[in-house]
């Protein structure tokens, strides 16, 4: 398996071009399930994740296409299209390498009648249960069985449409609430809904296909089911969390790096916490200067929905923390195993202690290079960061979580300046 290998110490210096957001894109692919049209698809991030969804679709019987951007280039241009759905059953052995596989059920049921798509499972980062995504769609007219392994959803005459007050915030289960209610036969109305950008992203794609939203980016979305959704061109939005991590990048190394098309608005309340730590932001023409001249200060943090902070920013903070001025608490409210970054940041030096759901963290004068592995997604970038900032040399193991979410993460960083670099086994 491929390593990272990082020789700390040296100050981030230049600009970063931000990809399109994996959790939108992700979101965005199963629309294609929808409608007989083509969905094309711009500013995908090229991940492991969205090759891994692609063959999903290619299963269904949709056909996938790749625009020839250069490969120098990032991101590229997909079109989707499912002018028949061959299979409406996502197997196993897709979805265990992939959760948000579970995407398909809502748009494969207001499409097809019926979708049997395997449980998820347990992940590293908590239990993950989908009995929101289930209820939902149960009240939007779905019939939902379980049985050996898989949830079986049907409607056979199609969705009358309903009501759900979704009891906690969910993103996916919000997610394929929406695309479910879309092509229903009567109206929906759902209460309590996700409002990450993510879900705006998803919403306005939805109705640039000809669905009828209202509410988009609040609490309660007001959807009237149209009998056919038609086919777009959709630009995905920029990653908030690759970006809040390039900017962590910067803060941890006491560098000047320009995050190029985003805004402050995408960074929400990562950037409020940024700028409290004492790393200074400024909008530029293209997008956000990052840059940290003095010494960064502890601060607390609860994760929460948006627009609260990211649980998926959590683990790069607390990286950032370490070598900060004071003691910062973290408190993550999302996920109950979501500090598995913290033995291997101890590893380096950093002296963090968990009790339940929240971490202290006393900042250190600096990090010390390890050999680390991380289990999920965001903690392998945490132990980059750690990387970045340490002495010596540090080497990530299991490098396919990064993989999974940050588009060629060693050449965006050693075009900034760092000293990184994957080595392949063989
Ligand atoms: C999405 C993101 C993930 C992010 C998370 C929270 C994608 C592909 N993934 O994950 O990166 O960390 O949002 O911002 O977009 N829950 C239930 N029952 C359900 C569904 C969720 O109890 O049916 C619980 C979860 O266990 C968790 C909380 O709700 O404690 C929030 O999870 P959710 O917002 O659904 O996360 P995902 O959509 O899986």
């Amino acid at each position: 398996m491929d390593q990272i290998v990082i020789r700390g110490g040296r100050p981030l210096k230049g600009r970063i071009p931000i990809s399109g957001a994996k959790n939108a894109a992700l979101t965005l692919l199963p629309c294609a399930l929808l409608t007989d049209e083509p969905l094309t698809l711009r500013n995908l991030p090229r991940l492991a994740d969205i090759d891994t969804f692609g063959h999903l679709l290619n299963n269904h019987g949709l056909s996938t296409t790749i625009e020839g951007t250069h490969p120098e280039e990032f991101g590229r241009v997909m079109t989707v299209r499912a002018n028949r759905i061959t299979s409406t059953v996502a197997p196993y052995d897709i979805v265990r390498k992939m959760r948000a596989s579970i995407l398909v059920l809502g748009p494969l049921l207001a499409r097809a009648g019926e979708a049997t798509v395997s449980l998820p499972g347990g992940c590293a980062i908590g239990n993950r249960p989908i009995d929101l995504h289930l209820k939902a769609l149960e009240a939007l007219g779905a019939e939902i069985e379980l049985a050996a392994g898989y949830v079986k959803a049907s409607a056979k005459s199609g969705l009358p449409g309903g009501r759900y007050v979704f009891p906690l915030v969910s993103v996916g289960a919000t997610e394929n609430a929406v695309m479910a209610a879309v092509l229903a036969r009567g109206p929906s109305i759902l209460e309590n809904v996700a409002r990450e950008p993510e879900i705006v992203d998803l919403c306005n794609c939805l109705v640039a296909m000809g669905a009828r939203i209202e509410g988009i980016g609040t609490e309660t979305l007001t959807i009237e089911g149209v009998r056919d959704l038609h086919g777009a061109t959709y630009a995905v939005m920029p990653d908030r969390i690759e970006a809040g991590s390039y900017a962590c990048a910067a803060a941890i190394t006491g560098g000047e790096v320009e995050l190029l098309g985003v805004g402050e608005a995408v960074l929400g309340s990562t950037l409020a916490s940024l700028r409290e730590a004492g790393v200074e932001i400024t909008p530029t023409r293209d997008g956000l200067m990052v840059k940290r001249t003095g010494t960064l200060h502890g601060v607390n943090i609860s994760t929460a929905p948006y627009p609260g902070f990211p649980t998926d920013m959590q683990a790069q903070f607390m990286a950032m923390l370490t070598v900060a001025d004071g003691a910062s608490l973290l408190t993550e409210t999302i996920f109950e195993n979501r500090f598995m970054h913290v033995p291997e940041l101890a590893r380096m030096g950093a002296d963090v202690t968990v009790r339940g759901r929240s971490a202290v963290v006393r900042g250190v004068a600096g990090l010390n290079g390890a050999q680390v592995m991380a289990t999920d997604l965001r903690a392998s970038m945490s132990l980059v960061l750690a990387g970045l900032a340490a002495e010596g040399e540090t080497t990530v193991s299991r490098i396919y979580h990064l993989d999974r979410g940050y588009e060629r993460l060693e050449e965006k960083l050693s075009a900034v300046g760092a000293d990184i670099e994957r080595i392949s086994d063989g």
